[in-house]
């Protein structure tokens, strides 16, 4: 089973960001043939500042080789180095009515916030078809918020397929459906739109302090308190055992445990969980020939596909 996706730059790694992605990606190079892409040209559409998008595209390697993104289970590349993506996203443009476009909400949402649309942003869900079709993903796991694109793609290969002859896989989207939403320090869903993150690479005093900021509500030390309405609880649960959060949980209700001692506590199971990612990443950093080779050999595994492809899409629309 063929398995891809792709994943934006996205500046610094929270929390929510582990859990949500991160931790599903490396969960999944062991259920297939793994192909992971980081989407340079979709960040395009957001990023326009060269040296920002190349320091943030070689950051998610580095991140997610750290947090245990396998390169002999994972073929880990950069999207532009696939050049064939763009040639089919062409080919598939020219199938795609403007209306199909006009209905994703990604699109919808951000014409609501007033964005100006460039024709890139409009035309996202095609170049995404592209990068799926090209290395004929099977499996795609998504969040939620991209399973409409993924029914694009369906629609295009289908549409393609009628049209000209069988040439495209049909994707399957994996919905993450039972990944819990990562609260915040402020209780909100933990973004960097919202500066309410806990870096997973943050260390020290500054990592120290934002703990320390957590919302809680205002118990006193004594008083009872109640563990599934609060913040600092909700982040232990990510980190602890079982054992280890039935027995805070009981401190909690039992009265005499204050919430600076419950956020200590949350800062150690946060430290002794990303300690080794950290090391790992700053051995990554100084050996970035490694890291560079990494995306080298992703990037020829998932050409040898994508060639493949676009010979056979060449062909049946009549370029060659
Ligand atoms: P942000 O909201 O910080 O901008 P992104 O939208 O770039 O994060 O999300 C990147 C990935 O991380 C997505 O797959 C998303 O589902 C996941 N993710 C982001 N925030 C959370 C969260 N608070 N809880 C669970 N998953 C999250
Ligand atoms: N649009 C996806 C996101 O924002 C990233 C992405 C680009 C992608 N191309 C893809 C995901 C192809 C899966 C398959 O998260």
């Amino acid at each position: 089973m063929r398995i891809l996706t792709g994943i934006q730059p996205s500046g610094k790694l929270h929390i929510g960001n582990y859990f949500g992605a991160i931790k599903p990606a490396v969960e999944l190079q062991s259920q297939g043939d793994a192909y992971i892409f980081i989407a340079n040209y979709h960040a395009m559409t957001t990023v326009q500042d060269g040296a920002l998008l190349k320091g943030m595209t070689t950051d998610v390697a580095l991140d997610y080789l750290a947090c245990g993104i396998d390169p002999e289970k994972t073929a880990l590349y950069r999207q532009s180095e696939l050049p064939e993506v763009q040639e089919l996203a062409w080919m598939l443009s020219t199938l795609c009515p403007m209306g199909l476009l006009e209905r994703c909400h990604s699109y919808k949402d951000k014409m609501a916030k007033g964005f100006s649309p460039s024709h890139g942003l409009f035309a996202y869900p095609v170049l995404m078809a592209a990068d799926i079709l090209a290395v004929q993903g099977e499996v795609v796991p998504v969040g939620k918020d991209q399973k409409q694109h993924v029914e694009v793609t369906r629609d295009l290969a289908t549409k393609f397929n009628n049209t000209y002859g069988e040439v495209f896989t049909i994707p399957e989207p994996s919905i993450r459906e039972n990944v819990a939403v990562v609260p915040g320090i402020d209780g909100q869903k933990m973004s960097k739109s919202y500066d309410n993150t806990i870096e997973i690479f943050m260390e020290g005093k500054p990592l120290k302090k934002r703990v320390m900021k957590i919302v809680t509500d205002s118990k006193e030390m004594e008083d009872p308190k109640d563990p599934e309405s609060d913040n600092v609880f909700a982040l232990y649960k990510l980190l602890a055992t079982e054992a280890e959060q039935a027995d805070l949980a009981e401190r909690y209700r039992a009265g005499g445990l204050g919430y600076g001692h419950a956020k200590t506590e949350l800062l150690n199971k946060i430290n002794e969980h990303f300690a080794p990612m950290r090391e790992k990443r700053a051995e990554l950093v100084n050996d970035m020939d490694y890291v560079e080779d990494v995306l080298k050999k992703g990037a020829v595994k998932a050409s040898v596909l994508a060639r493949e492809t676009l010979q056979k899409a060449r062909q049946a629309v009549g370029l060659e």
